[in-house]
């Protein structure tokens, strides 16, 4: 009897454990977010900074997941998370034109979502009111790779290396109809040419942020121009640093090489600059808006005030572009120590 006792009373607390931890995993606050590709390393940066800021907060549960670039896996991701009861959700759209899916969800569920660095057009953003972008100004790093090429060119005119008065250049772009890789492009080229230096155009090649793509196109692009080249423009690192790898593996002797530049300030591309393969690039504050995004994700899960994030028409944070080259270049490789 008193075995049967006893085991009645185990039984009975090992429940109201089960119970308790039920009740205590129902009251933390539960964070989804959805990266359009595990592959692209300045996504992978900020995301697993916006996950380490949210694993160092009590009570909060975070999952990310890769929607591997295909727009309707991350739909049935954040379905699911919607169905988990999710309080808030981070997407990296994978489609930055495709987003109404996933807003009309969240807005039957009525679960805010923060979109980051694919940038939805305002009219979907402006859709529902529960709906917010963190990101950047891509015209601004446009402008500050302009200047940092025009400044240089300035003090080297050795890379006009067959002394035309002109600069021919290639350019790598990121995927098309990216907001990043269209106003990059145009702002950069448009910025140097308003510092008074002629451009001459010998080609481009769309490598989607891609080093490897890089490589392949522009050791296609050296065989056709060789050392003619005088200027790599790149849309972002890993496109340039495809392009250094290139020009390494072509065997191209390196006083002939033309100056390459990217954007993003990832670790990688900091070290190419600190090298001496890139003039610089342009640091994309991955830090500042994986924190942003962290801290907005928690005052909305808490239904906190938001006036603290001053956002730009009640939606927008964007967070400043810096121009690296080598003479500050070390402060930012500080940083990701
Ligand atoms: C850009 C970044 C690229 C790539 C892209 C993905 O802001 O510069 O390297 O990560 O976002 O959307
Ligand atoms: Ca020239």
């Amino acid at each position: 009897m008193r075995k049967v006792l006893c085991g009645l009373l185990t039984v009975m607390l090992f429940l109201t454990g089960c119970k308790e931890k039920i009740i205590e995993e129902k009251q933390k606050i539960r964070i989804g977010i959805s990266y359009y590709d595990s592959y692209d390393p300045f996504i992978m940066e900020l995301s697993s900074r916006i996950e380490k800021q949210l694993n160092e907060c009590e009570n909060v549960i975070v999952k990310s997941v890769d929607s591997e670039k295909s727009q309707s896996t991350q739909n049935r991701q954040v379905s699911d998370m919607l169905s988990d009861s999710y309080d808030v959700i981070c997407v990296n759209l994978v489609d930055r034109t495709a987003p109404k899916k996933i807003i009309s969800m969240a807005e039957d569920s009525n679960v805010p979502v923060i979109f980051f660095n694919r940038e939805l057009v305002s009219q979907d953003l402006e859709s529902w009111t529960r709906l917010y972008y963190v990101g950047a100004d891509a015209g601004e790093s446009g402008k500050m790779q302009g200047e940092i090429v025009s400044d240089y060119i300035k003090e080297h005119p050795e890379v006009d290396k067959n002394q035309d008065g002109k600069i021919q250049y290639i350019i790598l772009e990121g995927e098309t109809g990216h907001q990043d890789a269209i106003v990059r492009t145009d702002v950069s080229i448009q910025t140097i040419s308003d510092a008074g230096i002629v451009l001459d155009k010998l080609s481009f090649a769309i490598a989607n942020w891609n080093r490897s793509q890089a490589c392949t196109k522009t050791k296609q692009l050296l065989s056709k121009f060789n050392t003619n080249i005088e200027l790599i423009l790149a849309n972002n690192d890993e496109m340039a640093i495809g392009a250094i790898q290139a020009l390494t593996e072509t065997g191209i002797a390196k006083e002939q090489w033309p100056i390459v530049i990217g954007i993003d300030g990832t670790e990688d591309g900091l070290e190419q600059v600190k090298e001496g393969n890139m003039i610089g690039t342009v640091y994309n504050d991955g830090i500042k808006q994986a924190d942003a995004i962290a801290d907005l994700s928690i005052a909305l899960a808490k239904n906190e005030s938001l006036d603290s994030f001053n956002l730009k028409n009640g939606r927008y944070i964007r967070s400043p572009y810096q121009k690296v080259t080598i003479e500050n270049v070390d402060d930012y490789l500080k940083l990701l120590q």
